[in-house]
Parts: structure tokens; C-alpha cells; sequence
């Protein structure tokens, strides 16, 4: 009978030393645990994952892969100090799980218990937490990966491993600098399945012939949310929101433009960063009146093409010789009757209609594919890929034009969907429609800023999953 007995006698100087003996490595074999100056083993009543995942996250191994039974990893010694282990999952250490009192049991040790990690990865020296270096937990000691057969299929295993999506691109030739220590692994060949690095086909550990100059890495589909948030731009006291003095957002500051070097190529970028068509004209010498302080850029060098305008040639932040009289201006065309809105760029965003000369949003109501198909369409930004709902991209401001819009796919603008009558609706800017296009089809404009992530890795396949 097994009965649930809390625990009696948790050591006072904190949670027991656990161990995994007789494998391969630190992170593999059977399980012992240190009580009153002992190692004893642990019997695999009621032994389950949950226990393997305590004790692997005890001893900085990953997750656990398998809880094992039956002294898979040898008969231990005695004494037998647990039975009857129940973990919830959340214990920081083994002796936090619920169990027979210490040492009380009805086993043998043909039923001791064994544990295989995962063995820890991370990811080292990337632009964010999803991307960088593939440094894998072992016997003790971090080490690295060596990229001879490093490929897609690898790196989409670690990117799930470590919680950061799916892969984007498997840098090798230590893209993401040298690291040191071990190279622990070489020749990896994963099926693409497994829920762990150390799963997939390896040569022994520690054995390769490589140098750290070959250490792989991997860059995951985490990191396309970061430039999701694009540095603001607004235009201010312009005649609409298209045109005016152009101020960035930066360090939590809204700041202004210097007019060196100011040109239509630049206001190019900023229109159609907002949305708002194509550049008519780029005035200097604080034509919509001067600004404030900070002045955040100077002598900006874009080429045109580019998504927003931090993807252009930029000297550092604050960095200028001008004074707010040469403060930058945008004058852009202004869409006629539609526009994606708060997006990366002008292919992704909220969805803002003009009518009676004011824009207004979409519900998401029977919102999908099909209407993206004609947002995208008519915007020539290519094939849709997403059509979120519940203002993926922020909530817009009154009004609300259209809810229920019913569209086949092959209209070539959104208002020659079948509309119920404008400005009706039963909706809140909570349920804002979005469109997230392709923007392929931009004559020689790639659709950048979305698509690409700070590596130049494609993220639509990201999207597409979401
Ligand atoms: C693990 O590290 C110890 C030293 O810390 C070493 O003696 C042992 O050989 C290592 N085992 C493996 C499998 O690398
Ligand atoms: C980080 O990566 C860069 C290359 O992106 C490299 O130059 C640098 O040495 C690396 N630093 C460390 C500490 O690995
Ligand atoms: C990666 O390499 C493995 C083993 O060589 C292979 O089976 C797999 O198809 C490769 N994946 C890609 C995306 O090339
Ligand atoms: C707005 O722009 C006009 C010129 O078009 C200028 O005279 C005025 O000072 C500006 N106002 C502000 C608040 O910048």
C-alpha cells in the first residue's frame, strides 16, 4: 500500500545533494541522494518524469528525458533513503517532493531509480536570448558545439529546446564569436523530432576534430518579436499625420532630424514606415516649426528601399552639429482609402479605411484570409500571410468603419467587398483587423523590417505559424 507521507527530516542545511552515477555523464545514470552523511538510492515506486525533471533542473541539466526504473543504471548500495517519490513539478530540489519518511520503503535495489537529462543548452553572445552561440551543459562544464554537419534541422531542435520557436537560420564558423572550453559535440545529425540536442545523433562526447573557430550557433524565431517594435517615428504640425517635422522615438525620448544630408530618399523610408504613401517632398530648415531637444540623428544616408528608417546608414544617436532651425520635415502623398497602420512596415499593420475624408478601423468580426488577400492586393504587397484579429497591431481611434465585411478573395480593393453601411457596427478597438503581406510584390522594394530578422534571416515562416 502506498500511503503519502510529507516530509519528516529535510537536512537543515537546505535541500539534499542529488547525483546521477554509473552513465555516461553527470547528467545520466542512477539517481542517489546525500542524507545523514549517506549516498543512498531512491526506489521507482510511483517514479515518474516529473521526478526526472526535479532532479535534472537540480543538478543544472536541462529537463529530464526519461525516469527509468529497475536499476537500468546498476543495483546501488544501500541504504535506500526514498520511496514513493510524488513531485509537483515546481520543487527546487528533490527533497521537496513529497515521499516516505527517509529510508522507510518496501524495495530492493533491482528497483532503483535512474534518470537521463537533457543537459543544458544555451544560447551565448547573440543580439537577443534567442539567438547566439549553442553552448551545451555537460559533465560539469559548458561547452560548444562544433558546426561540421550543423544544419536547419539541428537548429530547429535547439531553438525548441530553449523555448525560442522555430529556427531561422544555423550560422556556423562561430558567427556568434569563439567560445572556450570543451567542444562537446561534433557530427550532429538530427532527425528534426527530438525534444533535445542531446537526443539527436552525436559522436561521443568530447570527441571531434574541430576547432572553436567552427562553433555553431542558431538563430530562432524568438528573435523576430523584437523588431516587431520598430523605433517610433511620428510627423508633428503637419496638416495630417503624413506629413510635418519628423521626430524618433529613442531612449524612452521623443527627438528631432537634422536636415544635413536630408533628402527625398530618407522621407521615402519615413512615409512609408507610417503608411502613408510615397515621399512628395523632404524640406529642411524646420519648415513645420523647430523642435525640441534631443536632436537624435543627423546627416541620415538612406538608400530608399528600407522598412524603417533605423535600417539606414545612421551615425550614433545624438551625435550632430545642428541647431533646431535645421530641424527635418516629411511631406508624404497620403493613401487614398487605405492603409496598414503601426506595422513594421507599410505591408503589415492595422487596417485603417478613409471614408468622409477620416480613417477608421476594421472589425475583426468574419475577418481572415480572404479579406487579406485584398488588403494585400490592393496595397500591391504581394500574398497575405496573416489576418490577425483582437488589434494585433495597437487599437486604432474612432471610428470604426466596417464590421462584417464580406470579400471572395478576388476583388481588387477592399470596398468592392460587400460592406453592411459604414460607421455601424457592434465593436470595440479591441477587436481591431490586421493584415500582416508577403510585401514581395513591391517592384525592387523588399518588404524589410518585418521580414528579416537583425541577422537577415527570413521570419515569415514564423509568421505563417502564428
Ligand atoms: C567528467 O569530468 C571529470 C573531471 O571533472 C573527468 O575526470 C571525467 O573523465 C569526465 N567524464 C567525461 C565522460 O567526460
Ligand atoms: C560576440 O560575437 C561577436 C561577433 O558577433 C564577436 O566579435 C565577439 O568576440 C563575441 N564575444 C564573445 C564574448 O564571444
Ligand atoms: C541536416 O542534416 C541531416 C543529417 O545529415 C539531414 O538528414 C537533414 O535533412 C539536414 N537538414 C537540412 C534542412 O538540410
Ligand atoms: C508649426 O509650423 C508652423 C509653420 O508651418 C510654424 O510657424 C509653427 O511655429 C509650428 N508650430 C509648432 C508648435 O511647432
Amino acid at each position: 500500500i502506498n500511503f503519502f507521507f510529507p516530509l519528516l527530516s529535510l537536512p537543515v542545511s537546505g535541500p539534499a545533494q542529488v547525483r546521477l552515477v554509473n552513465g555516461p555523464d553527470s547528467c545520466t545514470g542512477r539517481l542517489e541522494v546525500f542524507y545523514n552523511s549517506t549516498w543512498g538510492t531512491v526506489c521507482d515506486d510511483h517514479w515518474n518524469l516529473v521526478g526526472a525533471h526535479v532532479v535534472c533542473r537540480q543538478l543544472g541539466c536541462g529537463m529530464g528525458l526519461s525516469a527509468i526504473g529497475g536499476a537500468r543504471y546498476g543495483r546501488g548500495k544501500d541504504p535506500i533513503w526514498l520511496d514513493n517519490v510524488q513531485c509537483t513539478g515546481m520543487e527546487a530540489a528533490l527533497s521537496e517532493c513529497r515521499a516516505r519518511p527517509w529510508g522507510t520503503h518496501n524495495c530492493g535495489h533491482g528497483e532503483d531509480v535512474s534518470v537521463v537529462c537533457s543537459g543544458e543548452v544555451r544560447l551565448v553572445n547573440g543580439s537577443s536570448s534567442c539567438s547566439g552561440r549553442v553552448e551545451i551543459f555537460h559533465n560539469g562544464s559548458w561547452g560548444t558545439v562544433c558546426d561540421d554537419g550543423w544544419n536547419m534541422t539541428a537548429a530547429e531542435v535547439v531553438c525548441r529546446e530553449v523555448g525560442c520557436g522555430s529556427a531561422l537560420s544555423a550560422p556556423a564558423g562561430a558567427t556568434f564569436g569563439q567560445g572556450a572550453g570543451q567542444i562537446w559535440l561534433d557530427d550532429v545529425t538530427c532527425a528534426g523530432t527530438e525534444a533535445a540536442l542531446s537526443l539527436c545523433q552525436v559522436s561521443s562526447w568530447g570527441s571531434h576534430n574541430c576547432g572553436h573557430r567552427e562553433d555553431a550557433g542558431v538563430e530562432c524565431s524568438g528573435n523576430c518579436e523584437i523588431h516587431l517594435k520598430p523605433t517610433q517615428v511620428r510627423l508633428v504640425n503637419g496638416s495630417s499625420r503624413c506629413s510635418g517635422r519628423i521626430e524618433v522615438h529613442h531612449n524612452q525620448r521623443w527627438g528631432t532630424v537634422c536636415d544635413d544630408g536630408w533628402d527625398l530618399a530618407d522621407a521615402e523610408v519615413v512615409c512609408r514606415q507610417l503608411g502613408c504613401g510615397t515621399a512628395v517632398s523632404a524640406p529642411g530648415k524646420a519648415m513645420f516649426g523647430q523642435g525640441h531637444d534631443p536632436v537624435w540623428l543627423d546627416e541620415v544616408n538612406c538608400m530608399g528601399t528600407e522598412g524603417a528608417i533605423t535600417e539606414c546608414n545612421l551615425k550614433r544617436w545624438g551625435d550632430h552639429n545642428c541647431k533646431h532651425d535645421e530641424d527635418a520635415s516629411v511631406v508624404c502623398s497620403d493613401p487614398t482609402e487605405l492603409r496598414l497602420v503601426n506595422g513594421p512596415n507599410r505591408c503589415a499593420g492595422r487596417v485603417e479605411v478613409l471614408h468622409h475624408e477620416q480613417w477608421g478601423t476594421v472589425c475583426d468580426n468574419d475577418w481572415g484570409m480572404k479579406h487579406a488577400k485584398v488588403v494585400c492586393r490592393q496595397l500591391g504587397c504581394g500574398a497575405p500571410i496573416y489576418a490577425p484579429g483582437w488589434a494585433r497591431f495597437g487599437r486604432g481611434y474612432d471610428p470604426i468603419w466596417l464590421e462584417k465585411v464580406t470579400c471572395s478573395g478576388t476583388e481588387s480593393a477592399l470596398s468592392e467587398c460587400t460592406v453592411q453601411s459604414w460607421g455601424q457596427h457592434s465593436c470595440h478597438h479591441g477587436e481591431d483587423a490586421s493584415v500582416v503581406c508577403t510585401g514581395k510584390a513591391i517592384s525592387g522594394v523588399p518588404a524589410t523590417g518585418l521580414w528579416y530578422s537583425h541577422m537577415g534571416s527570413i521570419c515569415s515562416s514564423f509568421w505563417a505559424g502564428l
